[in-house]
């Protein structure tokens, strides 16, 4: 394999763990927990796995352990800092016990089903310590949820002799391990599961899991290209730049990255289903930007725009829950009619209202709400190109204004939509060394008997020999939603908090950046160097963290 400089040297970066994991470890369990809502419900569902203890690994006398296999699953969306995991993990079993091996199963939750796997080795990881990317086994999206793919997994898990599955993976690939881990618990088959908090999303967060992994990393590579676009449009100064960011519902990504930047506006969709905003509102909001800079002369500037955003306008919201109802009931019926007569049949069977607000959607939008959910039944936000059709309406209501004598300039748009160019990013010292002790827990977790349980690493904006290393029983995260029709126990979603500090931050400054140029330009992540700049954490955990 040809390597870049940066590759080679980067490989022999030690990642730091906190002090707990660095010698012997021992376990010490806390308190009893409970769900976030729903404990009836949960409970009733879980009856293996809930109310389990939080723990805690502190330096202590670890006992010999017996030799163990451990199988490794990467789910869903590529985040920085994957492979670091599996390091992390490889790393603590080994140390646990030379005799330990790791087996990886290839293309996601797939691959346990297929039987598709690979062990991983010493020299294997090599190759991908502090590399970005999932490609040492690949990912996928098959969602792990059915009694016939569990018995399937279990086959290859007796063959391989495994003790105990890791999955990596965001809020719905660790709602399905923590099934996962009550089937195998509930049939008495000794195997065990434990989670990873993955996504560049942000939104597997909670009062025990900091960040996930890969927002770091992630965020700053969008905030990088961000600071490019704005010197260069501070530059030309005739452009409006329409940035979409990837991050599914939520709107931490696009946050964070105002935070960073400075942009001249940043749309955060949980603001604009608070305050029930129409999409006339928003670009209303646009348009008084690009008129209040153009009658200063300055026929440029940016806005950022969160790629769930669509999913977030009230009414646009409703349209989604009839279609996931109606596409749950009917979706044999309607996957066999062609485009023109499948556009008819959502009008006709849609309530009149939401009839009405399909029809008012340009074709293209309408259509992506209409197409097919994602095996986890989520609409696929980022197929929408939300940045033309908000760029598209703006330079409509300004012509408009423009012949109402309400706006002269000149308005040009260009469009960007950033998510690929950070998911596979090489991990930030952040992420490097997040990763790496998410990965060490895991086979704590596992080596204590641990089943249910998602790693965690917390204290994270403190240097990481006092990170705080344990686990967090995955029931406690869960509540009941609605998914393709069905209440169904999830992982909640963590969205921005309009009460919480990062946001806070950011909407005492907004007026200033949408009427003046503030930009920053926070240029590429480093990895050596002063540690002011290679070991910063993102605003958002900062602010949360009052650090
Ligand atoms: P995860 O929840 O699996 O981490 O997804 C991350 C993400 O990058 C989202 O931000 C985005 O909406 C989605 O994946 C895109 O999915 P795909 O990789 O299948 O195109």
């Amino acid at each position: 394999m040809d390597k870049s400089a940066l590759q080679i040297e980067r490989a022999f970066y030690q990642p730091k763990l906190p002090k707990a994991l660095q010698g012997a470890v021992k376990i010490k369990e806390g308190k009893l927990t409970q769900s976030v809502a729903d404990q009836d419900e949960i409970k009733k569902l879980f009856p293996n796995t809930y109310g389990m203890p939080l723990v805690e690994f502190v330096p202590g006398d670890e006992p010999v352990q017996k030799a163990m296999n451990i199988g490794v699953i990467l789910s869903g969306g590529q985040a920085p800092g994957g492979h670091n995991v599996i390091s992390g993990l490889f790393d603590e079993i080994k140390k646990l016990n030379p005799e330990n091996r790791l087996f990886g199963f290839l293309m996601g939750p797939g691959g346990l089903v297929d039987h598709n796997y690979m062990e991983i080795t010493a020299d294997l990881l090599t190759e991908y310590r502090n590399t970005g990317g999932f490609d040492i086994i690949g990912s996928g999206r098959t969602k792990l949820e059915k009694e016939e793919q569990f018995e399937k997994g279990l086959e290859i898990v007796r063959q391989l002799d495994i003790k105990a599955i890791v999955i990596i993976g965001g809020d719905d690939s660790n709602t399905n391990a923590c099934v996962l881990a009550e089937y195998y618990a509930a049939k008495k088959y000794g195997v065990q599961v434990i989670g990873c908090p993955k996504t560049i999303d942000g939104d597997l967060k909670n009062e025990q899991i900091e960040t996930s992994f890969g927002f770091d990393t992630a965020t700053k590579t969008y905030s990088e290209l961000i600071g490019n676009i704005q010197r260069d449009c501070n530059s030309a100064r005739k452009y409006w730049h329409f940035i979409k960011l990837m991050g599914r519902s939520a709107s931490h990504i696009a946050l964070e990255c105002a935070l960073q930047c400075q942009p001249n506006i940043c749309i955060v969709s949980e603001e604009v289903e608070a305050k029930d905003l129409t999409l006339d509102d928003i670009i209303t909001e646009i348009c008084n930007a690009v008129a209040y800079r153009a009658s200063k002369g300055w026929n440029f500037g940016t806005v950022l725009i969160p790629e769930g955003l669509i999913e977030f306008v009230p009414a646009i919201n409703r349209l989604i829950s009839e279609l996931n109802d109606l596409l749950a009931a009917n979706g044999k019926e309607f996957v066999d009619l062609d485009k023109e007569a499948q556009r008819e049949y959502v009008i006709k069977h849609l309530s009149a209202k939401n009839a009405e607000v399909f029809e008012s959607l340009p074709e293209g939008v309408a259509r992506q709400l209409s197409l097919d959910r994602d095996p986890h039944g989520n609409v696929q936000v980022s197929l929408i190109e939300t940045e033309k059709l908000l760029s598209d309406m703006v330079a409509a209501k300004l012509t408009k204004w423009a012949e109402d004598g309400k706006y002269v300039g000149k308005f040009s748009a260009q469009h960007h939509f950033f998510g690929y160019e950070g998911r596979c990013a090489a991990p930030s010292n952040y992420d490097a060394d997040y990763c790496y002790a998410l990965g060490a827990s895991a086979s704590q977790l596992i080596a204590n008997g641990k089943t249910g349980y998602m790693a965690i690493i917390r204290n994270t904006t403190s240097p990481a020999a006092d990170w705080i290393a344990g686990g967090v029983p995955i029931t406690m995260m869960m509540n009941m939603e609605k998914r393709n029709g069905e209440m169904k126990p999830v992982i909640r979603k963590a969205l921005v908090e309009l009460d919480g500090k990062p946001f806070k931050t950011f909407a005492a400054q907004r007026d200033k950046w949408a009427k003046e140029t503030c930009y920053v330009y926070p240029g590429p992540i480093q990895y050596w160097g002063p540690s002011s700049v290679c070991d910063q954490s993102t605003k958002t955990l900062a602010l949360e963290n009052d650090k």
